[in-house]
């Protein structure tokens, strides 16, 4: 055969295995579309498909890659990547809410962990770090607890890492707390319908009280190169607060709230301020994709910067931030699954504790009392299904515990006593002797009690009207370990883009819903398990460790960059030119050597 055959044998080979590969590339995608089927595969087809989609999750998850996958995410993958590529480093994280709340009660002092999504994804990141965590002290017996310099070993009976606590006025919790952080950026950026209040004394607080932490930040710091986690929408002046004191410290802040559009973000009256202080990071990350892009877009219209589009980053005032996504996620395997009685226990424990009948269906929502969380909207879903389908009446009980939460602030009253009224209504046209269609517990429950409750469900409703992530699905997911029940998931949860296979429901949209729950009531044994077995795979490879894997990986990047132009002499004038992902396989190879 002349060079020239040859050549066009090569381009013929290769084109055809390019085309086959596109075909079952659009073909998987088109599945992938459509919903899982209600039938079981035979194992094999239901092993490939399985495979399949967590390639095309890979391709879809926001920038990473599909080697990702490969590597199992643990505590000792992280102390790993701290001890190969930052080593020495001290991990300082920074949060509002503290992972362990002291109260004073009747017969001595009761420890608290409080209900939030931050404090799950981060203490088991903080264990495996053996980091300093740094929150405000709020426990009424908190001060007792610690010693002369505000620390107190946690977690108690297994101590691995300090709690330092910072005390506030009742001055600067108001205005700085609920005030700006909770009557005004949180709205903001929920889009929920309840207007942001701004006020110049709470913006006073907030800017006071970042500095106090940024005080705590640098006295804490061991050496001038901490790598500190800085948590949330309380926090937005703190990075460069930090930067100031620390320029060699790594920031990465995590916004764990959506990031609104530009439009809806230019009514907050310290915008720019606020964009300022985040671009002291050295990596911002938010959950999706989408939400970084807003922020980019904010930063654009308001901040006179630079933008590598391509590389994710932000130049402001000779510093250069990368914005990322990483998607948060939950401790898996789940520790506290170990220590509860299984599927079958769990149900008939629930069932005695809230007197339900061994054939009525059980759904529950699991969340602090917010109003962002949908769930006047999933009492609508359930007053329509009622009116649809009576015959549903008498064979469903919906559980909502509603943890209490920011409850002086009138919104939150305002919700409180709205959902107690909507129940009790629900109750009085449905209910008859001894059925109450709803049950509102509206108390604290112990993450063992949220698992049990978890467990005992047939059906969990998460209907956020928007939120950033959402762990509850997640933990749903991670729960059912016998493969079955329905999870029926907000479209406005970031937990949406990646638990692909729960019921996507729109909250605002009542009568779909109501089809929804339906679907989920009457979904047979098989399908739930078709449709649970991907998400529990999908959470179980993409678990917290990955997530703060990711951004430790990231964050070592940075340093080594930071560290050659020192040396160098060029500073930071450039934005990284590495592609912003770290290599997949330097990941693998970190995770396997
Ligand atoms: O997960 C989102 C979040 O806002 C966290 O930032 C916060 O810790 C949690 O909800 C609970 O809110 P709070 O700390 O105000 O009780």
């Amino acid at each position: 055969m002349t060079d020239y055959g040859a050549d066009l044998l090569w381009v013929l080979i290769l084109a055809s295995l390019g085309l086959s590969a596109l075909a079952v590339f659009f073909s998987i995608s088109r599945q992938r579309r459509s919903h899982p089927p209600a039938v079981v595969h035979p194992a094999g087809e239901d092993v490939a498909a399985e495979a399949a989609r967590k390639v095309i999750r890979e391709f879809e998850k926001n920038g990473q890659s599909v080697d990702a996958a490969l590597v199992t995410w643990s505590p000792e993958t992280l102390r790993k990547i701290l001890a190969d590529d930052l080593p020495d480093a001290q991990v300082i994280v920074v949060s509002n809410r503290e992972p362990y709340i002291h109260n004073l009660r009747d017969n001595g002092v009761e420890l608290l962990v409080p209900a939030s999504g931050l404090v799950s994804a981060l203490e088991p990141i903080t264990r495996a770090c053996a980091g300093t965590w740094i929150a405000y002290g709020g426990g009424t017996a908190d001060r007792l607890m610690v010693d002369k310099d505000d620390r107190v070993q946690v977690p108690p009976g297994n101590p691995s890492y300090t709690l330092r606590r910072v005390w506030l006025t009742e001055e600067e919790h108001q205005g700085y707390y609920l005030g700006f952080a909770n009557e005004g950026l949180w709205p903001l950026c929920h889009i929920a319908f309840t207007r942001p209040i701004f006020r110049e004394s709470d913006w006073e607080a907030y800017e006071a009280v970042n500095r106090k932490f940024a005080d705590t930040v640098v006295a804490e710091a061991r050496n001038e190169r901490p790598i500190v986690l800085v948590q949330d929408y309380h926090f937005a002046l703190l990075p460069r607060m930090i930067r100031e004191r620390l320029p060699e410290a790594i920031v990465i802040t995590f916004w764990h709230i959506p990031w609104p559009n530009s439009e809806v973000y230019s009514i907050c009256p310290w915008r720019e301020r606020i964009l300022e202080g985040l671009l002291g990071s050295s990596i911002i990350g938010f959950h999706t994709q989408f939400h970084a892009n807003n922020f980019t877009e904010s930063v654009d219209r308001f901040l006179e910067s630079r933008i590598e589009r391509a590389d994710a980053a932000i130049s402001y005032g000779g510093q250069t931030t990368l914005v990322h996504a990483y998607p948060i996620s939950i401790e898996w395997p789940a520790d506290l699954l170990a220590r509860l009685p299984d599927v079958d226990d769990c149900r008939a424990r629930l069932r005695t504790r809230f007197g339900l009948k061994a054939d009525v269906k059980l759904g529950v929502g699991v969340e602090r009392l917010d109003y962002t969380k949908g769930i006047l909207d999933r009492f609508q879903a359930l007053d329509e299904l009622f009116k649809r389908y009576p015959e549903w009446i008498g064979k469903l009980v919906f559980l909502q515990i509603a943890a209490p939460s920011r409850g002086t602030l009138p919104a939150y009253k305002l919700l409180h006593d709205e959902c107690h009224r909507y129940a009790e209504e629900l109750n009085e046209r449905y209910g008859s002797d001894g059925y109450k269609p709803v049950i509102m517990v509206a108390e604290h429950h112990t993450q063992e009690q949220v698992y049990e409750i978890y467990r005992a469900a047939d059906i969990c409703m998460v209907t956020s009207l928007h939120d950033g992530m959402n762990l509850v699905a997640k933990e749903f997911v991670a729960a059912r370990d016998d493969e079955q029940g329905v999870l029926m998931l907000s479209t406005f949860a970031g937990a949406s883009r990646e638990l692909l296979e729960a019921l996507i429901v729109n909250p605002y949209d009542a009568a779909m819903m109501s089809e929804a729950l339906l679907q989920a009531l009457t979904m047979t044994p098989d399908e739930q398990r078709e449709r649970m077995r991907p998400m529990r795979q999908m959470v179980r490879d993409n678990n917290v460790y990955r997530w703060a894997g990711s951004m430790l990986l990231d964050a070592a990047r940075l340093r080594k960059r930071g560290d050659v132009d020192r040396a160098t002499g060029t500073g930071d004038r450039q934005p990284p030119s590495v592609d912003n992902v770290v290599s997949m396989f330097e990941r693998k190879r970190l995770a396997m050597s």
